[in-house]
């Protein structure tokens, strides 16, 4: 994973001066990530500024490894914990150190507390708000008075005490705050429903900072396909592939850091996929001299390891029994000596993992993609983007665009959109309401206006009249989502006109179908895929 500054070694030390000649700067700022889903994102926004931010690992780092280090500013994330209950640890002594701090969410109510601060439970704010803003306030420079941001969090800080000053309000709680060297924001710049967050950022780094230094960004892809040539050599590499765009353009930067087809080779798990991802594989992958490809039916392999599994969470566990053995014989039928992936770093951060840290983050579910624990090493140059970032890469280095705007395949498939027991009429059904949906959306004009879309065949039952005869048959409910990242969701508000034709397709077109609903829930609450 990414580096993270653990204490101030002589060693560390001298390793972040050099990354700093690199870089051409003397700056540094340390992101404290307290096990917030979105410390990538505060990551990538200071590199989209040209600064270089170092993480660092709050159970580790005290004071004294900060003054040694002595970076311009400290960033702290948010994170799942609470001041109250089992509050990360953390080293409040490096709030009095006079070094600017800007804290998120959680981060802010650490300083707020240690300040003497109430911090209140109970105000619970999730989605997007609007914010009135103190726009004279060098933190909220250039933006608007009113801005829409986005919140998620339980606590608040009170605003009972006047040795605080308040920069920013959401209703009646406080959105944004300063003292001292402190300033903190109850919301989350670092998500794009947040519209002024980068703008908040910079004013942190450059005004209030005083940051000088910007470096120009680096050829990124360029830079990884040096890693994977210098890795794999003359050895022989398996790619997982879905015919989505991250394992798309992983096959095309394995494509020019191998000498071809000998070399590489990739594969595509039949099974439990959408019915056009395999049309995809074969369109971009099939007869090309740079890449041998293999398709593997494991329909029958995946419906024994899930026959009886009703959780979600079991149902996934049991997708990866398939998933890493099919993979695994593969490498070895091929004679390879690494398996790679197109896993995000999103995919790793939501499985509980990501930069290393001592702080608690939550599990909000297992990725198909994510430790495996492979018997072969594994290649994964997309562990450090997100979903745009990944889009970025692949238009780089060539990607077909066909390619790069499909919907994000979600690795256990049409598992995760099937309620109770896998069975084959439920997953042909499925099949074929996602056939019927993503043909609607592309005939519409709005297949690439919607980030990603699903149709779920829930447990529940409704009462049917069809005709003259009646019964009851399955709720099916569709949803789609305006995303940049995955991170974060917006419910997308397709037409009514859009939504009730394709609620009259699937019920004269699919047979066993009660009712037809839409989920209109952004992420936060709901996570984009049902489970
Ligand atoms: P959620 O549903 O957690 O998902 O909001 C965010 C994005 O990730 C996709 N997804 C997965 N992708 N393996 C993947 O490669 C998985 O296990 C997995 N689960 C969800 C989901 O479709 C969405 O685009």
């Amino acid at each position: 994973m990414l580096d993270t500054f653990k204490k101030a070694t002589p060693e560390a030390l001298a390793a972040i001066r050099d990354e700093m000649k690199v870089r051409c700067t003397t700056e540094v700022f340390l992101l404290f990530a307290l096990g917030s889903q979105f410390d990538h994102l505060i990551f990538q926004a200071l590199a989209k500024l040209g600064v270089y931010g170092l993480v660092a690992d709050p159970a580790k780092v005290t004071a004294a490894d900060v003054e040694l280090l002595k970076p311009i500013g400290i960033i702290l994330s948010g994170g799942p914990a609470s001041v109250h209950s089992e509050p990360p640890p953390f080293d409040s002594k490096i709030f009095d150190l006079s070094i600017p701090v800007l804290g998120i969410c959680l981060g802010f109510q650490m300083w707020a507390r240690h300040i003497g601060l109430t911090v209140q439970s109970g105000s619970r704010q999730f989605g997007v708000h609007t914010a009135t803003v103190n726009n004279v306030s060098p933190l909220f420079a250039n933006c608007l008075h009113i801005e829409q941001v986005l919140q998620s969090h339980g606590d608040e800080i009170s605003t009972d005490i006047d040795r605080f000053k308040t920069l920013a309000v959401c209703g009646n709680s406080v959105a944004a705050g300063h003292e001292r060297n402190l300033w903190g924001v109850q919301f989350h710049p670092e998500v794009t429903e947040t519209k002024c967050g980068q703008t908040i950022f910079e004013n942190f780094c450059f005004r209030i900072c005083n940051a000088e230094d910007r470096f120009p960004a680096p050829d990124i892809a360029k830079q990884k396909i040096e890693k994977l040539r210098s890795e794999i050599g003359d050895k022989k590499v398996l790619l997982a592939l879905s015919g989505g765009s991250d394992s798309s353009t992983v096959a095309y930067l394995l494509k020019a850091a191998t000498r071809g087809k000998e070399q590489l080779r990739g594969v595509y798990i039949r099974g439990i996929d959408r019915p056009d991802d395999e049309e995809f594989v074969h369109k971009y992958f099939g007869d090309q001299n740079w890449i041998d490809l293999v398709i593997v039916d494991a329909t029958d392999r995946f419906l024994a390891v899930l026959a009886g599994k009703t959780g979600m969470r079991e149902k996934r566990l049991a997708m990866r029994e398939v998933y890493k053995p099919v993979l695994e014989e593969q490498v070895r039928a091929f004679g390879a000596e690494f398996i790679a992936q197109g896993t995000l770093y999103t995919d790793i951060s939501e499985s509980g993992g990501g930069h290393d840290s001592g702080a608690r983050k939550a599990n909000i579910k297992i990725h198909h993609n994510t430790n495996l624990g492979f018997a072969f090493p594994e290649l994964m140059p997309l562990s450090d983007c997100v979903k745009d970032g990944g889009r970025d890469i692949g238009r780089e280095i060539g990607v077909p665009e066909e390619l790069l705007v499909r919907h994000p395949f979600p690795g256990p498939g049409l598992v995760v959109r099937i309620e109770g027991e896998i069975t084959p009429e439920k997953l042909a059904m499925a099949r074929q309401l996602d056939g019927i949906y993503i043909e609607e959306l592309r005939r519409a004009g709005l297949y690439e206006k919607v980030w990603q879309a699903g149709v779920v065949v829930t447990r529940s039952e409704h009462t049917y009249t069809a005709g003259d005869d009646a019964g009851t048959g399955s709720v099916i409910c569709f949803w789609a989502v305006w995303s940049v990242n995955g991170f974060t969701a917006q419910a997308a508000d397709l037409p009514f006109d859009f939504r009730k034709n394709l609620a009259r397709r699937f019920g004269n077109e699919v047979h066993g179908i009660g009712a037809v609903v839409y989920r209109d829930s952004d992420k936060p609450r709901s996570t984009i895929e049902w489970g």
